[in-house]
């Protein structure tokens, strides 16, 4: 783990580090109707006992209770507030968990660490998702697999002009509406194994990647 104060950070991330910092002690309740879709992703990667696990941008830990047990959980994000919150979590349910404060753009770990990586609420947030996707595919094994759990708007149409005018709103808050997922992936060696949508519209997209 880097040491916080040493930390590079790009000027976006630290800002969402402020954002998530006062966000904090209301997330869960923000995001509480997202359970069911945490637990269907989750059960996509089809985690088995000993794997080991990387959540980027772990958040409270709202994923940590759908993992079995058995399952060698590493959290990592980028604002100390929520990976406390997550920690505290962890404790209440009996679950070990590496929590490092750590950029999901530069993983600090070395080529085929996990076996799975889960991505909830994450791309559509970090500053480089591009970044992001390629470590990702660094850090899973051969075959790994990762979860993606995100709102992303279709690949083949132009973003519509409602979302290009409210976005720089929403990214200021922390978070993105103008995503693809197709860009981001393209080079990465990720693959798209399956791809559901879920919630009112379809807006969210629930994915199982292999790493080729
Ligand atoms: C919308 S929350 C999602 C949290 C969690 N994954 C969940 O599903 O509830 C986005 C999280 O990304 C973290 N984050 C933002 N930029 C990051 C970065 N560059 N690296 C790692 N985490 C980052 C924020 O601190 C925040 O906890």
């Amino acid at each position: 783990m880097i040491p916080l104060a040493t930390m590079k950070m790009d000027p976006l991330s630290i800002w969402y580090r402020l954002c998530y910092t006062l966000w904090s002690p209301f997330y869960d309740l923000l995001v509480l109707w997202f359970a069911g879709w945490r637990r269907r992703s989750i059960n996509l990667a089809e985690l088995q006992p000993g794997e080991r696990v990387l959540i980027v941008g772990a958040g409270t830990g709202l994923d940590l209770k759908f993992i079995a047990p058995g399952v060698h959980i590493t959290a990592i994000d980028v604002t100390p507030a929520m990976l406390w919150r997550l920690r505290r979590r962890a404790h209440r349910l009996g679950r070990e968990v590496d929590a490092r404060v750590m950029d999901g753009q530069a993983l600090d770990f070395p080529n085929g660490s996990f076996d799975v990586v889960v991505l909830h609420l994450i791309l559509a947030v970090i500053p480089d998702p591009v970044r992001c996707a390629r470590e990702v595919a660094r850090v899973l094994r051969p075959g790994g697999r990762a979860v993606v759990m995100d709102k992303f708007l279709a690949d083949d149409r132009p973003v519509p002009l409602i979302l290009r005018l409210v976005n720089p709103v929403l990214k200021s808050l922390g978070t993105n509406v103008n995503r693809q997922l197709g860009p981001i992936l393209e080079g990465s060696g990720l693959r798209i194994v399956r791809q559901d949508s879920a919630g009112p519209g379809g807006f969210l997209k629930i994915i199982l990647l292999r790493k080729e």
